[in-house]
């Protein structure tokens, strides 16, 4: 097998390379990747903080007609794990994982039948690993047996570990493939899409995120009725410019974080009768009333996690105590806002390392 893996290049989550926080680092668009990116932890004292309970084992978020479900109300049991006494767990002591199930296959089976650089990618410790290998070659093989490595040597406990792709049809693969190598500890994780992790980052996060815990995810169709509206009210051609092509160009604004103001602005110099110039406009009052019904759209449950962890440091905190370890697959995927949100969620590059003894986990 043909697998390249790029171990010890430049950090995929650090932009320094090129110099700006959007565009560097990201891997080229023909690459497929994953990134397991253990994160950074500030030291500095934070406010008390207390986290809404995780919501656990709620179903994946799929975009439809049924409105999203409603929060679970009970908090995650405390696990029953105890942690190894040492760093690394001998390979013959198969530990549980998280003490919910049956024993995890030793450390050293999950890397046998692996080529040398899956192996390696299987093992890394360290900062922030890009892999980066073609079609088929394996990368979805080196994430999960990560995974179940991760657990094996009791570097992390189930919940500690976030692993994103980006269709319900892959996220569902990987989890089976997961619990396929750790058994029942794989529900323990959230190994799903970037939508569906958000979605309960929001349910669990709502007062801090500006929404009501009741809040609705519209749909296509719902956004487009909305969007009929508020064309109308801005006197804007549906001939010329189309409820589906304003919320397109809304789209690719929330992938790049463009406010409603920003865009507001930028209309100043657009053309009158440009796309950017009517959707600029509807832009604002498309998110006015989104926000008036306690709503998000598709691209908002993105949009507005960026913005919570942004926004509450002692939020961002707390979910980046929790997942030690965030594996990205189909990384090349990645639009600006996801990289961002991932970025958010690991802490950003050059946070400082935790005070000595403070426990923490570097891959
Ligand atoms: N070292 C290996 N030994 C045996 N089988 C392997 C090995 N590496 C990969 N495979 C098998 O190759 C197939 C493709 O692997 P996988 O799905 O992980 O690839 P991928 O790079 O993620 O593919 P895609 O580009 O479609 O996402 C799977 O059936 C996997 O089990
Ligand atoms: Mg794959």
């Amino acid at each position: 097998m043909d697998a390249l893996f790029e171990l010890d290049g430049p950090d995929p989550l650090t932009p320094a390379a090129k110099g700006g926080r959007t565009s560097a680092a990201r891997p080229a668009a023909d690459a497929s990747t994953a990134a397991d990116a253990p994160r950074a932890q500030a030291p500095e004292a934070m406010p008390a903080y207390e986290p809404a309970p995780w919501p656990d084992e709620e179903p994946d978020w799929e975009p439809g007609p049924e409105p999203a479900p409603e929060p679970a109300d009970e908090a995650m049991p405390e696990e029953a794990w105890t942690p190894p006494s040492t760093p690394a767990v001998p390979a013959s002591a198969a530990p549980t994982g998280g003490g919910w199930g049956a024993p995890l296959p030793d450390a050293s089976a999950l890397v046998e039948g692996l080529n040398p650089s899956q192996a390696e990618a299987v093992e890394h410790a360290g900062e922030a690993l890009l892999i980066m290998a073609g079609a088929g070659s394996g990368k979805t093989r080196v994430l999960t047996h990560r995974i179940a490595y991760l657990l094996a040597t009791g570097r992390a406990r189930p919940h500690q570990i976030l692993a994103i792709t980006f269709t319900n049809k892959a996220a569902g693969e990987m989890r089976e493939r997961v619990e396929n190598l750790v058994g029942p500890d794989a529900r323990r994780m959230w190994v799903s899409t970037f939508h569906s992790a958000c979605v309960r980052i929001l349910r669990a996060d709502h007062a801090a995120a500006g929404l009501k815990s009741t809040f609705s995810i519209y749909d296509q169709t719902d956004s487009a009725n909305l969007m009929k509206l508020v064309a109308k009210e801005l006197d804007i051609d549906p001939k010329k410019f189309t409820p589906k092509a304003l919320l397109n160009r809304i789209g690719k604004f929330k992938d790049e974080l463009i406010s409603p103001m920003e865009a507001l602005a930028a209309t100043e110099k657009a053309s009158k009768f440009s796309i950017d110039y009517a959707a600029g406009r509807a832009y604002a009052e498309y998110q006015r009333r989104l926000d008036a019904a306690n709503a998000v759209d598709f691209d908002d449950i993105i949009v507005r996690t960026v913005r919570l962890l942004q926004q509450n440091p002692q939020v961002a905190r707390a979910y980046r105590e929790r997942f030690r370890h965030v594996l990205v697959d189909e990384y090349q995927d990645t639009n600006h806002a996801q990289y961002i949100l991932v970025r958010e969620l690991i802490g950003k590059a050059g946070d400082p390392e935790p005070p000595p003894g403070e426990p923490h986990s570097r891959g």
